[in-house]
């Protein structure tokens, strides 16, 4: 089977001030590779909350202004809710910053001990609240 080049292709790219980073390195990738990309933000690393725009991102391909996505906060969890894990420090701040409520993981990526030891990891931790909680408010509206 013969796949089609992502010649052509416009890629949306969204971050909150976690993301910013990485965001601005996959625009320099993308841009490298030839892709157009179109940014809609954030701009620098001062503090935001991610759900606006997740929801920029989710308009954006909506509308069909952008092909593909790629969306960046600090986990890479809270931009969508279920928590795929793979170590502990995203078991963590799935708890903490997201209250994931769904655990995800991989039974051919995870050896039965790590598995065992990242589930404890997200049983074990409370969600934060606070500004924490202002953001999940944002994604339930
Ligand atoms: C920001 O502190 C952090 O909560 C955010 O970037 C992201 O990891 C949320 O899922």
């Amino acid at each position: 089977m013969k796949y089609n080049s992502c010649s052509g292709t416009k890629v949306a790219l969204a971050s909150d001030h976690a993301g910013f980073q990485l965001k601005e390195l996959v625009k320099s990738h993308l841009n490298s590779r030839g892709l157009q990309s179109v940014d809609l933000g954030t701009d620098s690393e001062k503090s935001v909350d991610y759900p606006n725009f997740a929801h920029k991102l989710a308009e954006t391909l909506i509308k069909g202004e952008a092909d593909l996505g790629v969306l960046v906060c600090g986990s890479g969890l809270g931009m969508l809710r279920a928590a795929l894990c793979h170590d502990h420090f995203t078991a963590s701040a799935s708890r903490r910053h997201n209250n994931a409520n769904v655990l995800v993981m991989g039974g051919r990526v995870l050896g039965p001990d790590l598995a065992k030891e990242i589930l404890d990891t997200w049983l074990d931790t409370p969600f934060e609240g606070g500004r924490h909680l202002a953001r999940l408010e944002k994604i339930d509206r």
